[in-house]
């Protein structure tokens, strides 16, 4: 792989591997830990032990893309490529917060963007924290266009549905009946996360009339949601045991789904922005977007 342009050092970028795993989860948790504490925000990652198990998922994964960077034979930062569906997705990126600000961030998303490009991605995605202007900008530069603003929302569970709507557990046989409605949300399925999510035991499907009308991978930061209404996202909403991470991710253009969420007791943790190069359909229905899955 190539080496960073107009750094100081010599910064070199290979694929990741999985004993990449502890060296790539510190500098993933210590990078959003300063980041958040600067702007004095909750960090995203709880813990070391929480950024590392997620990014050895990532090492390991075969539907995910890695890029290392390294400088003086130390691993400074990495970067992933979600390509389990035909929209690609970007993230986490991190750099060591030792050795910031010196393009290393500019190379690691260069890298996945060439990946994209070589794969033949219609689209790509990402998820950034507002607050950010670094990234925001970085992301900008490189052609990302900011599409809307997301609240992340997190507080008690509801507990309650819209009448006549029914959610249960995803099962495999609901794949095609998810995808239908994601092709009608968004144009596109989001089939290799879905799939993922139903066999991890995460996902949830929402039925109204005897039809799967939406259905959530995950009700957090990590998961995808879309349902045919706001009502069938309000009952996966409802119904969810718990916000995983720092919240469900909420597009502030639905004001409505917006101001329930507010008034069942959800409060902003933070405002992220929706960020996309390439084929990006407006949205026909009503989604959360996912910072992973
Ligand atoms: C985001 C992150 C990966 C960027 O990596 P980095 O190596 O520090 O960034 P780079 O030096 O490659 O790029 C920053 C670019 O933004 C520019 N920039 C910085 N602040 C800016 C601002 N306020 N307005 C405009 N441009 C700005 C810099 O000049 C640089 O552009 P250049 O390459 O043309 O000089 C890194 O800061 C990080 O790990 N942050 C914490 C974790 C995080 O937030 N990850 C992103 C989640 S969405």
């Amino acid at each position: 792989m190539a080496n960073v342009q107009g750094t100081q050092t010599t910064v070199a970028l290979r694929p990741g591997r999985p004993t990449d795993s502890s060296a790539c989860g510190r500098i993933c948790f210590d990078a959003f830990e300063a980041i958040a504490r600067q702007h004095n925000f909750h960090p995203d990652f709880p813990s070391m032990d929480v950024a590392t198990e997620l990014i050895t998922m990532l090492l390991s994964h075969p539907g995910f893309f890695s890029v290392v960077a390294e400088a003086g034979g130390e691993i400074v930062g990495s970067n992933f490529l979600d390509e389990r569906s035909p929209i690609a997705g970007v993230g986490p990126i991190t750099v060591d917060p030792r050795v910031q600000n010196l393009r290393i961030g500019r190379g690691l998303m260069q890298a996945i963007l060439d990946r994209a490009a070589e794969r033949k991605f219609a689209g790509v995605r990402l998820l950034q924290s507002a607050y950010h202007s670094r990234s925001l900008a970085l992301y900008g530069t490189l052609g990302f266009l900011p599409r809307e603003s997301i609240a992340c929302m997190q507080g008690p569970t509801i507990g309650a549905l819209p009448a006549g709507y029914q959610v249960r557990r995803a099962v495999e046989a609901d794949l095609k009946a998810c995808n239908r409605v994601c092709t009608f949300v968004h144009g596109h399925h989001r089939a290799g996360e879905t799939l993922d999510a139903i066999k991890l035991g995460a996902a949830t499907v929402v039925e109204h009339e005897g039809c799967v009308t939406g259905y959530a991978t995950d009700l957090g930061f990590l998961g995808h949601a879309v349902g045919e209404t706001n009502r069938d996202l309000m009952a996966l909403i409802g119904a969810a045991s718990a916000f995983a991470g720092p919240g469900i991710l909420v597009p502030l253009r639905n004001g409505a789904l917006f101001h329930w969420c507010l008034g069942h007791g959800l409060r902003v943790a933070q405002v992220m922005t929706l960020m996309t190069t390439g084929l990006y359909n407006e949205p026909a229905g009503a989604y959360l977007p996912s910072v992973l899955y």
